[in-house]
């Protein structure tokens, strides 16, 4: 079983209009309403790939039977922890051109309470997996060094953790050496403290995570594709797809098809494959860090995986 912390859990908007000038009244043509959140993409990917898996995120009463109803759907065991505030709410608004504008909300403050109820159901989850997964921002109301700390619980019951954060949770989880972390292009950047703007950038940057602890670091580079090392070696995966539809998400998406080679015990380059062909499957659909099965399974042959070193 694997465990997924997506503790921010998010109600995503998802608004088609005609055009979108500001100061103007807009009408909506379509409208979607839907969980959202890192840990949720990521949940929900793994799922389609037929393992099992736990969310623990936070959940409020107006959307309790919304979010519950989804993921049950999804085959994800979600276990939320209700809070007395609203949960985060992220607007996308399209307009004709395809182009998208996206409001996000800053999310609820949370109570010490709250925090460690969040804790609690997290570290109960992690006693019954394999594997476990920290993706997302933290809530407001955690510390900057939850995600180290997590971490290190996880290392501590000899289980692999992957860290999928930025800022200053990124940093610190990445003190605490997890299994594996995967920043995009911007999060390694920031990382690294240097511009990581293409392939031999991203080699470099998998080998510095390595030197500094990260058993198996994986970079992503959007439409460039994606970079894995271990004691293996490094590979690098990409994809031409010819529709993109929205790209978001495919970071989570990847990393839900990597969690499950890791689990499967899939080589480096198997594993690399299956995460860069549900990246791409997000890619070519239009809701936001969702693939399905045999759209990945479509895609998988035609990953063009390497060996870098
Ligand atoms: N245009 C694209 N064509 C083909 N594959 C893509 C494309 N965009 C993304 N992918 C796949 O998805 C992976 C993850 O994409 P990206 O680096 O954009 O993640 P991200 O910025 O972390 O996304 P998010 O945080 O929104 O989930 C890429 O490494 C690649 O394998
Ligand atoms: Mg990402």
């Amino acid at each position: 079983m694997i465990t997924v912390a997506g503790f921010n859990t998010a109600i995503d908007r998802f608004i088609q209009l005609g055009t979108l000038t500001p100061g103007e009244v807009h009408r909506v043509r379509t409208e979607l309403v839907y969980p959202g959140g890192k840990g949720v993409h990521v949940a929900q990917t793994i799922a389609a790939l037929g393992e099992r898996v736990h969310l623990v995120g936070l959940v409020d009463a107006a959307h309790r039977n919304l979010i519950c109803r989804r993921m049950s759907e999804r085959g994800v065991l979600f276990h939320g922890v209700e809070i007395a505030g609203d949960l985060r709410h992220c607007l996308a608004l399209q307009d004709d051109e395809g182009r998208i504008t996206e409001i996000l909300g800053q999310g609820p403050q949370l109570s010490p309470a709250e925090c460690d109820a969040l804790v609690r159901d997290f570290r109960r989850s992690v006693d019954e997996s394999d594997l476990v997964i920290l993706s997302g921002s933290l809530p407001r109301g955690f510390e900057p060094t939850a995600y180290a700390e997590l971490s290190t619980y996880v290392k501590g019951h000899g289980q692999r953790c992957l860290v999928d954060a930025s800022g200053a949770a990124m940093r610190h989880a990445l003190e605490a050496q997890p299994f594996l972390i995967k920043p995009n292009r911007d999060e390694i950047s920031e990382l690294s403290g240097q511009p990581v703007t293409d392939l031999d950038g991203a080699l470099q940057a998998v080998r510095d995570l390595m030197a500094q602890g990260v058993a198996m670091p994986v970079v992503t580079m959007g439409a460039l594709g994606a970079m894995a090392g271990n004691a293996s070696g490094i590979w690098h995966a990409e994809l031409s797809l010819e529709r993109v539809r929205n790209t978001v998400g495919s970071g989570d998406c990847l990393l839900g098809g990597i969690a499950v080679g890791i689990a499967r015990e899939m080589s480096l380059e198997d594993t690399l494959r299956l995460g860069a062909a549900c990246g791409a499957a997000n890619a070519q659909g239009e809701e936001t860090g969702f693939v399905q099965r045999r759209a990945v399974e479509a895609l998988l042959p035609q990953v063009r995986v390497r060996r870098l070193s």
